[in-house]
């Protein structure tokens, strides 16, 4: 990926005042049915932090972006938020979480190194941990404003996750338009 485009104000700027037309209040829900209250969660990729606000009323929340621009910027409306600098690609913490959420955070990773991700997901998280990530729908990748975006299906995903994961639910939804995005809730094996 361009590695500066979330480090650039006027672009984080602009994403943060763009409202897509569903907000994270499905995933969250989803989350929730299989999640108790106050269990440890870890998001990759808060950016403007909107899904991290709501899931804060649920769980003991921990945030994480590799951008330090929105990291900065979440920590002038909240200093006390318990915020991480993490590369999902790398995720270098010895921190451990009973799941990990992301919300079209894992889109500029390509196959390889999500991955890799995953893999190291599954060393983050307790016995039985929960993963819930939002991805884009469809296949192969494309680039907008330089930013590498990568879709994915419910047979990549499968591939990827199974020996570790038993899934739970693997579904498309909608965030700009029906079927414009999928989900996965995985638990660790
Ligand atoms: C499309 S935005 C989504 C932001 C937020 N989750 C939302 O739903 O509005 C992608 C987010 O992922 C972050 N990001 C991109 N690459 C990342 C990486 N390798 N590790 C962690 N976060 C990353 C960006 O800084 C940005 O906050």
């Amino acid at each position: 990926m361009e590695e500066n485009f979330y480090e650039n104000e006027e672009k984080v700027d602009g994403y943060t005042k763009f409202t897509p037309t569903h907000d994270g209040a499905l995933l969250i829900d989803v989350l929730g049915e299989h999640l108790p209250e106050q269990a440890a969660v870890l998001e990759l990729g808060i950016g403007p932090g909107k899904d991290f606000k709501k899931l804060s009323r649920r769980y003991r929340m921990t945030g994480s972006d590799f951008s330090q621009l929105f990291l900065q910027r979440y920590r002038e409306q909240d200093p006390a938020a318990d915020l991480l600098h993490l590369d999902a690609r790398t995720l270098e913490t010895d921190r451990t979480f009973d799941a990990i959420f992301s919300n079209k955070a894992l889109i500029h990773l390509s196959p390889d190194e999500l991955q890799q991700s995953f893999n190291r997901q599954h060393e983050l998280l307790s016995d039985n941990g929960l993963i819930l990530h939002s991805l884009w729908f469809g296949e192969g990748e494309t680039a907008f404003d330089n930013v590498k975006l990568v879709y994915h299906n419910e047979q990549d995903l499968t591939k990827m996750l199974e020996t570790s994961f038993d899934i739970v639910a693997l579904k498309k939804h909608a965030k700009m338009s029906d079927g414009d995005s999928i989900y996965v809730l995985a638990r660790k094996k």
